[in-house]
């Protein structure tokens, strides 16, 4: 079964509660948190303080996905906020597997993402040792761009690398159009902004 995660970014965030709330009785299984820095995407979004918020308002899990240059020094802050999956970029972090391990003894689940231009094999070396890959079918930085059907050969490498027991997010322009390719190549995961929120 697929697991979807509609993404706050596009929901009216002066109703957060009301948003996770009706997102949850349509169906979404996790809420997905996208976490920017300005930094390493051109915009700026939430701390761990909308975490703490979206975690009172709802009892699905809570995916957080870090787009900030520096992850190691806000990991813990996230979890203690309520992060359940906490994903950071492989693109900052020539080593990864201390902060998965610190992710998991912090008591989530770690994971690691790619972007649209980086290859599928740069993550197969910690595959036994995160819980989901998460495959940008965009550019980070924004909601309601357009899928970038590039990235589809991507997941299906992954797959067949990973086995059937790892989790495969994707996100991006995902709608009910593009969710069908994404899951045929292997992802169990779909992130949605706008064709929830908007949609
Ligand atoms: C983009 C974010 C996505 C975004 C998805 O940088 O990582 O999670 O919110 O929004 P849609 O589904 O509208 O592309
Ligand atoms: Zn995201």
């Amino acid at each position: 079964r697929t697991i979807i995660a509609p993404s706050i970014l596009a929901c009216d965030l002066a109703r957060l509660g009301e948003e996770l709330r009706a997102a949850e009785s349509g169906g979404a299984d996790w809420h997905h948190v996208d976490v920017m820095d300005g930094h390493f995407v051109p915009n700026l979004t939430f701390g761990p303080d909308i975490v703490k918020a979206a975690r009172k308002a709802s009892s699905l899990p809570l995916d957080v996905h870090l787009m900030i240059e520096d992850p190691a020094r806000y990991a813990e802050a996230f979890i203690k906020a309520g992060a359940g999956l906490l994903t950071f970029h492989i693109e900052v972090l020539a080593d990864p597997l201390p902060l998965i391990r610190r992710i998991r003894d912090l008591g989530a689940r770690p994971g690691l993402v790619v972007k649209p231009k980086t290859p599928a094999s740069s993550v197969f070396p910690w595959l036994k040792q995160i819980d989901m890959v998460l495959v940008m079918t965009v550019e980070p930085g924004f909601t309601g761009q357009s899928f970038m059907p590039d990235c589809v050969a991507k997941i299906a490498k992954l797959r067949r690398e990973a086995g059937p027991e790892l989790d495969i997010e994707v996100d991006g322009g995902i709608d009910e159009r593009t969710v069908a390719e994404t899951a045929a190549a292997g992802a169990n995961v779909v992130v949605a902004g706008a064709s929830v929120y908007r949609g």
